[in-house]
């Protein structure tokens, strides 16, 4: 989604800014602008396109000043284009604003101003905030900005220049992200983190409504009623590098690579090697708090809704507690039923995702207890839930989660477990057994890791094919979901994911001479039933990519190729099964040629609805 930065200090803004946003053009982009404040009025250039369109407009025209704001647009209201990319000014251009979030009232705003004279050039919600912040300047810009968010309904992270006030950077917030960075040579503004990370690691997170009035030297953090705010500084454990491509092609293959690290992070901040308990202790779950729970909602978008899919049947299996596993954005509009009797886990790598927060909130109000599993420290969501889970993925810059999604899994194990001991369903062998099973992954990663070769060679084999099927039963099928996600966003092949035993009621149909199914078969108990299904598909011309463990080779029968995972207990088998559907994506994706890390149309986080 959009992204945005701004800066007031020593230096020339110009190519702090760039640098700024080039650093979040992960999240997705088609536009960018930038306006400075040059002592004698506001500059803007915006244009259509990468980063580079608007470089090469600056090197035309170089703007000097050191305050300025910066703004990559993913379009949501009114198409890519010059007039409708940020920065958005007032007619006599003494203000501008960049502006991420949608203002939901705003067609209702634009009727009021038109009224009042004002004309409006682009199609976007955003201009409204512009002539809004006109409207309301009496020679404050602050009392303007304030005045201006009394009228909006929707979500905003927004930052200010004005003409009249020019040492100043104005930003304000509503459940869309902003960061402050706090620097040696002047401050900052920014929609993430790595955006300032070469300048600061100390931050102020805002809080929804909060205002920061920035200056070189100073930092200031009101309410909307003027009341002064004091705010810890947070302060970023990690560094550039972990956020940069280290000799990797793609942000997409570091991170794949990086998940046998990632797990054995996550994994051992809760469970030791040596230890016979989960380490939750913070997390709120004790016999008395589980005894009252009589249902989880486990709600969540995209990658991380393919986690509580797992989670829902791990819970229900180990801990015989009913779940709803839920998308965020139906979840949040139709009523559940929740009660202070509910749990509500929360999944999001970015902890910003504007349903899932929304789905969170919902919750909170009815009284439910809520935990959340966030990779990023701070996030709002990270803040929002009574409880908090951080999955120790570090920075995931590509799109396309991976290794979030592999850290989500282990977290989501952790707390299976750690219920159902709490609830006295496992026995002290059995979490032996489970122990041993998960302080292994790291290993078994590593060891999928190695075939990568020959994944690729598969991946170029198929990489023709218009329609893939990922069939699975049980957690085989929650893993076939991610395999299927993962490929239709980086490669733009159609892809599905079915449960294996429903393709015979409807979407068999659409097999035909080959097709790709590609059906994971890694659960001992419905390897048969899975065979049999994949038989079914052969027999209708199916070509068939087969997930298995090692000691299944009789899937040789039925599958044109076979991957092999190592040996672990059949409930795990989910975390390795997604390692090759990853890399298949990736691969197929690298090899027809598209931009692996910014796949077309989507956003690595999705802050509006
Ligand atoms: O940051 P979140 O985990 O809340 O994001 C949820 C989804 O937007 C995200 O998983 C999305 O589906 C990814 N592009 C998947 O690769």
């Amino acid at each position: 989604m959009c992204g945005i930065v701004g800066y007031v200090g020593k230096k020339q803004a110009d190519s702090i800014l760039i640098e700024g946003l080039k650093k979040l053009e992960y999240r997705g982009y088609d536009s960018s602008g930038i306006a400075i404040h040059n002592l004698s009025g506001i500059k803007i250039i915006k244009t259509n396109g990468r980063i580079k369109n608007l470089e090469q407009r600056i090197s035309e025209k170089r703007i000097e000043g050191c305050l300025g704001i910066a703004h990559t647009r993913w379009a949501t209201h009114g198409k890519p284009s010059d007039e409708n990319s940020h920065p958005h000014s007032n007619k006599s251009s003494t203000i501008a604003v960049v502006h991420n979030g949608i203002i939901e009232n705003y067609m209702e705003l634009k009727e009021k101003l038109k009224e009042q004279g004002y004309e409006f050039i682009s199609e976007t919600d955003t201009e409204v905030v512009a002539h809004l912040l006109d409207l309301h300047y009496k020679g404050n810009i602050v009392d303007a900005l304030i005045g201006t968010i009394k009228e909006l309904k929707g979500s905003y992270a927004l930052g200010v220049l004005c003409k009249d006030e020019p040492d100043k950077l104005i930003s304000v917030r509503k459940d869309s992200p902003l960061i402050i960075g706090i620097g040696k040579e002047g401050n900052f503004i920014a929609s993430d983190i790595p955006a300032v990370l070469e300048h600061t690691k100390d931050l102020y997170l805002l809080s929804d409504n909060e205002i920061a009035i920035i200056t070189e030297q100073n930092i200031e953090i009101i309410d909307i009623n003027k009341n002064k705010v004091d705010k810890e500084i947070f302060k970023v454990t990690w560094d550039l590098v972990s956020a940069e491509k280290a000799g990797y092609e793609h942000f997409m293959l570091k991170e794949i690579e990086e998940q046998p690290k990632v797990v054995k992070d996550t994994l051992y901040q809760r469970l030791k090697p040596d230890s016979n308990k989960i380490n939750l202790d913070e997390i709120n779950l004790d016999k008395e708090v589980l005894d009252k729970i009589n249902k989880i909602y486990m709600v969540a978008c995209g990658t991380a809704y393919n986690v509580v899919v797992v989670g829902k049947y791990l819970i229900e299996r180990l801990a015989r507690i009913p779940v709803v596993a839920e998308v965020a954005s139906e979840f949040r509009y139709r009523d559940p039923i929740i009660d202070s009797d509910t749990l509500v886990i929360v999944i999001s790598q970015s902890g910003e995702t504007a349903d899932t927060l929304a789905a969170l909130r919902l919750a909170k109000e009815h009284g439910a207890r809520t935990i959340g599993i966030v990779n990023v420290v701070g996030s709002t969501i990270a803040r929002e839930c009574d409880d908090i889970f951080y999955t120790l993925a570090g920075p995931e810059i590509a799109v396309a989660s991976t290794k979030a999604y592999s850290a989500q899994l282990i977290a989501m194990y952790l707390v299976s477990c750690y219920i159902a001991m709490q609830k006295g369903y496992i026995s002290d062998e059995e979490f032996t057994m489970f122990r041993n099973s998960l302080l292994n992954i790291s290993d078994n990663i590593k060891q999928i890791l190695k075939d990568e070769n020959k994944i690729k060679e598969i991946s170029n084999k198929y990489k023709e094919c218009s329609n893939v099927f990922y069939i699975g039963r049980g957690l085989d099928y929650a893993v076939a979901k991610e395999g299927s996600l993962k490929l239709k966003e980086i490669t733009y092949i159609h892809s599905e994911a079915y449960e294996a035993g429903e393709l015979k009621h409807g979407p068999i149909a659409l097999i035909h001479d080959n097709t790709l199914v590609v059906g994971i078969a890694t659960d001992e108990n419905l390897f048969e039933k899975t065979m049999n299904n994949l038989k079914e598909v052969k027999a209708r011309g199916a070509k068939i990519l087969a997930i298995t463990i090692l000691g299944k080779e009789e899937i040789m029968d039925v599958a044109d190729d076979v991957i092999y995972l190592p040996k672990t207990e059949w409930i795990f088998t989910s975390i390795l099964a997604n390692i090759p559907q990853q890399l298949i994506a990736y691969y197929m994706s690298v090899l027809l040629g598209h931009d692996v890390d910014k796949p077309r149309n989507l956003a690595k986080s999705v802050t509006v609805e």
